[in-house]
């Protein structure tokens, strides 16, 4: 008996920063931005609202959504990358705003393949009948990263002073990763499903030894101290990528974990409906429809107007797609995700008819 997604919320914040906002405090362009990664703008949110609360906003409404209450839930997995505090994480913070009673809420710390982890343990608890109500979500404030000194403020809309050249020059250093990201949560209800629908198959996998693909060096407990002034002059505190070696290995490892779960179901490609991948850029997508051989337009795309948040990618995608109503009782799709571990996988899903429960 597979999980099945009974209902699904996203939380963003207001403002939203285009490619033009970002150039008039670095150097770059739309042109740029969008014909290398897909990305047209972003959500940002305000200094002050952390992850956490976009977090427990996206998994109430989520439960809205399935029609079921707080009381409901048995078991919160959050996933994040940008807790609102470095210890204890965003699950006690979530399951306390959120309101869930004192469930158990574990923490998950698999970056872009944070959900996709989640997804899969949620799916194993339901299975083993531990749990019946599991809401898995993913949020993101990648704001703090932002090497943008006072422009921020620009970007929020609090502040028209002129950008000075300091703060220019060290978001124009910046600009290979920090145009990509941006901040959102959703948050997705999973329940005991019908016979050969929900999740059918998964598969997980982690390579410690590409870690330095894509990390944040500094703080950490490695160090003595394990923060300090010297590891924030350095720009350690800021995430390192090496952005061509991760679009190959995402391009390779994304459409092998799809055939692996197809495989395992005893499906092929060709019985596939939708793609829903990791959010990371338009042209890893593009090369997932290319391994795959399919067409283009069943890798849904929504990067354009979030840019890539993380753990918050795949249940965003997901809101989306159901909402503009390409999910229908029937739909067989995969749910890939790839980054910084690296951790990656897929998970086979079939949408079940309406399920009373
Ligand atoms: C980061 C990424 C968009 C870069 O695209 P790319 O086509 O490989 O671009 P390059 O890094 O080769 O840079 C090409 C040029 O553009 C410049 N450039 C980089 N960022 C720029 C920006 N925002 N605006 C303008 N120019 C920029 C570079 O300085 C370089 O200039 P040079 O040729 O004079 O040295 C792409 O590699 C990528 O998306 N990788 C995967 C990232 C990812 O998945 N991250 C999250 C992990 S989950």
């Amino acid at each position: 008996m597979g999980a099945y997604i009974a209902g699904s919320g996203t939380c963003l914040p207001p403002n939203i920063v285009t490619n033009d906002d970002l150039a008039a405090i670095m150097d770059t362009t739309d042109e740029w931005i969008q014909s290398r990664s897909g990305v047209r703008q972003r959500h940002i949110a305000n200094v002050g609202v952390g992850s956490a609360e976009l977090g427990a906003n996206a998994v109430l409404a989520s439960l809205d959504d399935a029609g079921l209450s707080v009381n409901d839930v048995d078991v919160l997995i959050s996933a994040t990358m940008t807790p609102d505090h470095f210890a204890p994480g965003n699950a006690p913070l979530i399951q306390d705003r959120a309101g869930l009673g004192a469930i158990a809420a574990h923490e998950i710390r698999q970056q872009c393949g944070g959900f996709l982890y989640g997804l899969d343990l949620a799916d194993a608890l339901i299975a083993a009948e531990r749990a019946e109500t599991v809401v898995v979500v993913g949020s993101e404030v990648h704001r703090g990263y932002m090497p943008f000194g006072a422009s921020i403020h620009r970007l929020l809309g609090t502040s028209t002073a002129p950008v000075t050249d300091e703060d220019y020059a060290t978001a124009t250093a910046s600009r290979a990763w920090s145009v990509l990201f941006g901040d959102g949560a959703a948050a997705l209800v999973l329940r005991p499903g019908p016979t050969d629908a929900g999740i059918l198959a998964t598969t997980l996998h982690t390579d410690g030894s590409l870690f330095e693909l894509i990390h944040v060096p500094a703080p950490g407990f490695v160090n003595q101290p394990w923060s300090s002034t010297a590891q924030i002059e350095a720009g350690l505190h800021q995430p390192s990528m090496s952005g061509g070696e991760l679009f190959r290995n995402a391009v390779r490892l994304m459409p092998q974990a799809i055939r692996t779960v197809l495989e395992t179901y005893g499906a092929t490609v060709a019985d596939l409906d939708l793609v829903l991948a990791h959010q990371a850029n338009q042209r890893i997508l593009d090369g997932i429809a290319k391994q795959l051989d399919v067409d283009p337009a069943i890798v849904a795309s929504n990067i354009a107007d979030y840019g890539n948040t993380t753990a918050a990618t795949l249940p965003l995608l997901w809101h989306d797609t159901k909402n503009d109503g390409r999910v229908p009782a029937g739909t067989l799709l995969a749910f890939t995700a790839f980054g910084a571990g690296a951790h990656w996988g897929a998970a086979l899903y079939r949408e079940p008819a309406a399920v009373t429960s």
